[in-house]
């Protein structure tokens, strides 16, 4: 099934929360094989799991563990991590037929799911650059023709944890990467975005919050080098 500009308006305006969207989008497309890259302690996928039936496979793609080279807030220590991963297996434990559970980076275990196997990928791990390039790029073979790449933090500012943090660029890369590929995307509320697998319609960047600044970088610096003022800028 297809999901229209009008279709994505209305459930745009109706979402009260982040999780009410994508319940929304994943029952209009009657999207069956789903994965999560970037699961945590999995209070979205219990929510999906619970409130979308239909969902035949839900890959659950996460490190759980600690990562020397990843400079975000979410970067627990291991043995927390272990914690993590079991709440995360306890809270959908009632889902365990359905769900399949993939515990390493997206780079190191992707390819245990068939190309073009997927209906709809939920981005949600490593949002720095390096992060959501990768994921983009090596998940986009493992959606079906027509389906969809979604995500979370498109963040309309880099600066999303403050700038001890590596920056978030989920936003604007996945413009970007939507460019590359030539299919449409949608930045919808909560900071989610859309892409549609159709290269048929080519690529177009509909900001249905009518919120995001320009898609390039620069100025995102210039800001942050005002905000910081002129004697910090050496
Ligand atoms: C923001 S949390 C995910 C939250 C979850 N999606 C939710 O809504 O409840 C980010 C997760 O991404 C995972 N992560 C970090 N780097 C990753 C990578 N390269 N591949 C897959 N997951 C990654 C982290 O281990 C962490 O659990």
């Amino acid at each position: 099934m297809t999901i229209t500009h009008d279709d994505l308006t209305t459930v745009a305006n109706d979402a009260r929360q982040r999780v009410d969207l994508w319940v929304d989008v994943i029952t209009r497309t009657d999207a069956r094989r789903v994965a999560e890259i970037g699961v945590f302690r999995g209070a979205f996928a219990e929510k999906l799991l619970g409130r979308c039936p239909a969902i035949t496979e839900y890959y659950m793609i996460d490190p759980w563990r600690h990562l020397e080279d990843w400079n975000k807030p979410a970067n627990k220590d291991s043995k927390k991590f272990d914690e993590i991963f079991e709440e995360a297996m306890a809270k959908t434990a009632e889902h365990a037929e359905r769900r399949i559970v993939l515990r390493g980076r997206t780079s190191e275990v992707v390819d245990e799911i068939p190309d073009g196997h997927l209906d709809l990928a939920y981005i949600d791990g490593d949002h720095t650059l390096r992060g959501i390039s990768i994921d983009l790029i090596r998940v986009w073979d493992k959606i079906r023709p027509n389906g969809w790449i979604a995500g979370d933090d498109f963040s309309k500012s880099i600066w999303q944890h403050g700038q001890s943090f590596e920056p978030t660029m989920v936003f604007p890369f996945a413009v970007y990467f939507a460019e590359a590929v030539g299919c449409p995307i949608y930045a919808l509320p909560f900071q989610q975005f859309l892409i549609e697998k159709d290269p048929e319609r080519g690529f177009s960047f509909t900001d249905l919050t009518g919120s995001y600044p320009g898609i390039d970088v620069l100025s995102q610096f210039s800001q942050a080098r005002r905000r910081r003022g002129p004697a910090q800028q050496a």
